[in-house]
């Protein structure tokens, strides 16, 4: 792939805890538009590759580019205005307030860091779309704590994507979620814009299978597999260390 064509690109990154390589030495690149899964056992390095893609953790060594520009050593507020979003696997709502509220709040966010209260009609009228746009219309004014897991999950997505970004990161979307709300966001993350450029982590290969384009493998910090879903089906070291393990199906 050539470098103009990667909108991240991730290269010879490690990251060592103590004696630990968490990333060993990472190098991929992610097209605009693509939908990229990383996938592996745990313990694998896919959620420390994300705290170093936004920023929350430093690299040992190595470099992350975004669009071009090297966004290693920025912070992680830059990196938001430069587009990347996540969706926390770990709980990051304001409980007491409405899920238009929650979604206000990240709309007025991009407007600078301290801007945090006191939310306009616009800003109220486009989370409504973002609610609506993952399956919570109806819900706009439940306070977030009175939200099904499945439902905090969705209005998380919306908060996400109150900021606009370029690229979504997603840890575990589906995670503690029953079937019927695994199936649920999984189909509203694959009708999100394909312009939007997704990393998704996760256990789940029906979901995986069903929303990348492309698939990464990590193993013990290790970049083992990368290619089209239909190759990494076939790998045999890849069934070896993790899909052999894991419930597939389809
Ligand atoms: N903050 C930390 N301090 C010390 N060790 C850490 C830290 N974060 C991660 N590690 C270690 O780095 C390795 C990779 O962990 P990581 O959380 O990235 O794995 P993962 O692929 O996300 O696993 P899972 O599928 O279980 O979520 C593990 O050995 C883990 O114990
Ligand atoms: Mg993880």
């Amino acid at each position: 792939m050539g470098a103009s064509a990667a909108l991240i690109e991730v290269h010879d990154l490690t990251r060592t805890f103590g004696g630990v390589r968490a990333l060993d030495g990472v190098t991929l690149a992610v097209r605009a538009g693509e939908r990229r899964a990383v996938i592996g056992p745990n313990g694998a390095g896919k959620t420390t590759l994300f705290n170093v893609l936004t920023g929350e953790l430093s690299p040992t060594a190595g470099s992350v580019r975004l669009a071009g520009r090297d966004i290693t050593r920025a912070t992680t507020w830059q990196r938001a205005r430069w587009g990347l979003a996540r969706m926390y696997q770990r709980n990051e709502l304001f409980a007491p307030l409405s899920a238009r509220e929650n979604v206000a709040l990240a709309v007025a966010s991009r407007a600078g860091p301290y801007r945090l209260f006191g939310s306009s009609g616009a800003e109220s009228k486009m989370a409504d779309e973002l609610l609506a746009k993952v399956g919570l219309a109806g819900r706009e004014s439940s306070a977030a704590r009175a939200l099904s897991h499945g439902e905090r999950r969705q209005l998380e997505l919306a908060v996400s994507l109150a900021q606009g970004p370029e690229v979504l990161l997603l840890d575990e979307p589906t995670a503690g979620m029953s079937p019927a709300e695994t199936a649920r966001i999984t189909e509203l993350i694959a009708s999100l814009d394909r312009a939007l450029t997704i990393l998704i982590v996760e256990h789940d290969m029906d979901v995986v299978f069903r929303l990348a384009d492309r698939i990464s493998v990590l193993h013990e910090g290790r970049v083992i597999a990368d290619g089209a879903p239909g190759q990494i089906r076939g790998d045999v070291r890849v069934n070896e260390v993790y899909l052999g393990k894991a419930v597939t199906v389809g």
